[in-house]
């Protein structure tokens, strides 16, 4: 499976297997199943709740014999609630041994803002009114801390989530260790063709989450945010996808997924379906010719495609590092 070097000096599977919205019993399963069917890259996040089931799965595989630690990129990322310089170590050392692993291979800030925790200390905290209450993030006393887990072998490769532009380029400022990779939602309707650039010119991988335009999100949106108001791109099933797919026989997802990779971003389909999981691993054996790529770019909908702007997080506009406030303007 094709690989990316990183400005770590590591090298970063461009297909990952997708965590997020996997229930816990889901993702153990999923992610063996990904393992035999090839992935070595796994993506996971403390705020997902499925770390153990994650390590569980990995553990297994490992005790199996079916391959090495060495072998694997595993992926998970400090919370929002853990987005302050003496919590950095203190979560990454719990997902660690949620994960039942000695190091990680990329840890991200997951969100440039931060909410302050409940007094269960596993969710944020509210307001009466179900705001989230915020607080404010210092992302240079954050980044120092995550250059200590590369610095102490907890970590190998360190970056960023869901940084805009100007995020991403103030960190590239003051960054001792620059951030290896860069993870935001990406796929055919929201392509973001400046920040890519501005990665590309900085060194720094785009990994794309929501590849396959998240058809899940409307239901999970629902079921755990009680919010129904969303307008999404439903790519899987744009009519000059499935064309470009029938002419290759290929399938909607491996279209949407290769039109990425082929421009060297990392995707991380979410599936908890073993047959899903393998059709999406499929491919590295073709090509999109460049007419299709041409095709594929005029779906870009800009700031509209976008699906996780983080306003089911109530009140999140109002922080100082809300990464899409000039979107909501528009
Ligand atoms: P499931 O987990 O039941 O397979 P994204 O990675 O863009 O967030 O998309 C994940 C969503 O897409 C999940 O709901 C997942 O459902 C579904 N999915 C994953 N792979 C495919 C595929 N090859 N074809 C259609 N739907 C898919």
């Amino acid at each position: 499976m094709a690989s990316k070097l990183l400005s770590s000096g590591h090298y970063m599977p461009l297909l990952g297997l997708g965590t997020w919205q996997a229930a816990p019993g889901d993702a153990e399963k999923a992610v063996l199943a990904a393992l035999e069917a090839g992935y070595r890259h796994i993506d996971t996040a403390t705020v997902y709740k499925n770390e153990k089931e994650v390590g569980n799965a990995i553990q297994s595989w490992l005790k199996c014999g079916a391959g090495r630690r060495e072998e694997l990129f595993v992926t998970t990322k400090l919370p929002h609630i853990g987005n302050r310089p003496n919590d950095v170590k203190i979560y990454c050392t719990k997902s660690l041994q949620s994960l039942q692993l000695e190091y990680l291979d990329l840890y991200l800030v997951h969100m440039p803002f931060t909410f302050k925790p409940d007094d269960t200390g596993e969710a944020p905290a509210k307001h009466n009114d179900g705001t989230f209450v915020l607080e404010e993030t210092d992302h240079k006393e954050i980044w120092n801390e995550m250059e200590s887990l590369v610095k102490s072998g907890l970590v190998r490769s360190i970056g960023v989530s869901n940084f805009n532009s100007k995020q991403l380029e103030r960190l590239l400022s003051f960054a001792e260790i620059q951030p290896a990779v860069l993870q935001v939602e990406l796929h055919v309707a929201l392509q973001q063709p400046e920040l890519q650039q501005l990665c590309r010119n900085s060194c720094v991988t785009l990994t794309a989450y929501s590849p396959l335009g998240s058809p899940g999100s409307k239901d999970h949106f629902k079921n755990k945010y009680g919010r129904n108001d969303f307008d999404f791109p439903d790519i899987l099933n744009d009519p000059r996808v499935i064309e470009i797919a029938e002419r290759l026989k290929r399938t909607p997802a491996q279209v949407l997924l290769k039109f990425l990779v082929q421009q060297e971003i990392a995707v991380i389909p979410k599936s908890v379906n073993p047959q899903r999981i393998i059709e999406n691993s499929q491919i590295f054996d073709f090509e999109l010719p460049q007419e299709d790529i041409e095709r594929l770019q005029s779906l870009d909908r800009g700031p509209k495609g976008r699906i996780v702007n983080f306003l089911f997080f109530k009140g999140v506009e109002c922080h100082a590092e809300y990464p899409f406030v000039s979107e909501l303007q528009q």
